[in-house]
């Protein structure tokens, strides 16, 4: 392990003694996936943990330890692990079938939930992944428009396909990173995250803008957080340029409100991008949007204007168990308390970390909105009150600074010692089940990690 300050940490070693099954199985993963790893985010120093089973609020390593989790499967659990309807409909479904390769009726119910809830939906096609929802809106948003850039924010993260991959968390000048051809990077334009007016010269420069995607609450679920009116100006402008705009809502879609970002600004895109949630815990995605652009993937309407069709197959493009848990879970959130719940936990959250900071008297700050949290670890040092912490006043590159060195490695792994698995930035999702005893757990995991970087020097006091 290339660990540095990590070799010597107590924190490093109480994490390694309880959690000896994870370390040999993260050693045989080595032989297999490059760094024993299928997806970036999981990377966690000296070795992530191996989880065996989860419920509810709560998962389960193969050592035996429990866990309060705020991973919520990437963002797709806002009911938590196991709901018994969603796996009430994925049990039923599994005894009828796990893939037709055919059309079927509950594909058409989980569409008419989706035109239901999310306000720009006037027509749905269904991927795999929000990665592939993304390709197709960017796709649809070309041909419609006859033109060929894409605008997007630095920081803003919408999967990893080639127009999406610079600019996240480096090639913040646009260069593309290895594997990229420059003739794609040559067509997105990256804009600051938290600059309208920069955005505006943007469109005034160019006239050959497609479209301009976002994350509509800010990069990574509103870690850089963006505003109402920055969100309600992009369409007024995206509308005045003719540019497509397109929400990317596979964080936020049935998570901010039933409806999604768009319904909580009360700003329509012209297209959105789905996946998480939309498909209850299981795997898949969907563009929606307008009519007029959806219809290019219309054969009939393809026939009767004569213009080409864009193609679009996917073999598991609305999967039924997919359809399923998906249905199952929008039933829910349409019906239900679901989002304001989750919300109401998250507040619960940022105010009991913060009292955690003030009380230990650190200066970080715990924020975000909707169903989200975000520790802010303070890299540059600054004179901050938790209590009174306002992201908007922190430039974005360094609200998504990690502090110095192995710090947040060390503050992740001193939470899970403690019984509550964070993600690296830090922060977490939060569900419609964490209960009040959880975040009792997160407060006091949070103090006992805090109390131990003192302990090593990490932090003042
Ligand atoms: C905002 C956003 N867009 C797109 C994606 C990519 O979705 P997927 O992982 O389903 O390809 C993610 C995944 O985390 C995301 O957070």
């Amino acid at each position: 392990m290339p660990d540095g300050a990590l070799t010597n940490s107590k924190i490093v070693a109480a994490y390694r003694e309880k959690t000896p099954s994870s370390s040999s199985r993260a050693t045989q993963a080595r032989e297999v996936f490059p760094s024993g790893l299928v997806h970036d985010s999981r990377k966690l120093d000296p070795y992530p943990i191996y989880v065996d089973h989860a419920q509810g609020a709560h998962k389960w390593d193969i050592d035996g330890n429990e866990y309060v989790d705020y991973f919520g499967g990437h963002g797709a659990l806002i009911l938590g692990h196991n709901h018994p309807t969603v796996l009430a409909a994925v049990h039923a479904q599994l005894d009828k079938g796990t893939h037709f390769g055919a059309c079927h009726e509950l594909e058409v119910r989980w569409g008419e939930l989706v035109k239901q809830l999310v306000p720009c939906a006037e027509r749905v096609r269904f991927t795999s992944s929000g990665t592939e929802a993304n390709l197709m809106a960017l796709r649809l948003a070309r041909a419609f428009t006859g033109k060929s850039k894409l605008v997007r924010f630095k920081g803003h993260f919408h999967g990893w396909q080639d127009h999406v991959a610079f600019g996240v968390t480096s090639h913040f000048d646009g260069t593309p990173t290895p594997g990229i051809v420059d003739g794609i990077a040559e067509n997105v334009l990256l804009a600051p995250p938290d600059d309208i007016e920069a955005t505006r010269r943007i469109f005034e420069a160019h006239d050959d803008i497609a479209a301009v995607m976002l994350e509509p609450t800010g990069a990574s679920f509103g870690q850089v957080p963006v505003t109402r009116e920055f969100v309600a100006e992009l369409r007024k402008i995206a509308t005045e340029h003719g540019v497509i705009l397109i929400f990317d809502e596979v964080v936020t879609g049935f998570r901010v409100a039933p409806g999604g970002a768009q319904e909580h600004y009360g700003v329509t895109p012209d297209m959105c991008s789905l996946a998480k949630i939309l498909a209850g815990g299981l795997p898949g995605g969907a563009i929606t949007g307008r009519a007029d652009i959806m219809e290019l993937l219309d054969f009939e309407k393809a026939a009767e204007k004569g213009f080409e069709k864009i193609g679009h197959q996917g073999t598991f493009n609305a999967n039924p168990m997919s359809a399923a848990a998906g249905i199952a879970a929008l039933e829910l959130i349409a019906k239900g308390d679901v989002c304001s719940k989750a919300t109401a936990t998250a507040d619960s959250i940022r105010a009991q970390l913060t009292a955690v900071f003030e009380e230990e008297q650190v200066p970080w700050a715990c924020y975000g909105e909707h169903s989200g949290f975000f520790v802010f670890t303070n890299p540059a040092n600054e004179a901050i009150t938790p209590s009174t912490f306002d992201p908007f006043e922190q430039a974005h590159e360094t609200l998504k600074l990690s502090g110095p060195g192995d710090l947040i490695t060390k503050l992740r792994l001193g939470i899970m010692v403690n019984g509550v698995d964070m993600s690296a930035k830090p922060g977490g999702v939060v569900s419609a089940i964490h209960t009040p005893d959880d975040v009792d757990k997160t407060a006091n995991a949070m103090r006992q990690a805090v109390r131990m970087l003192k302990e090593e020097g990490d932090i003042a006091g």
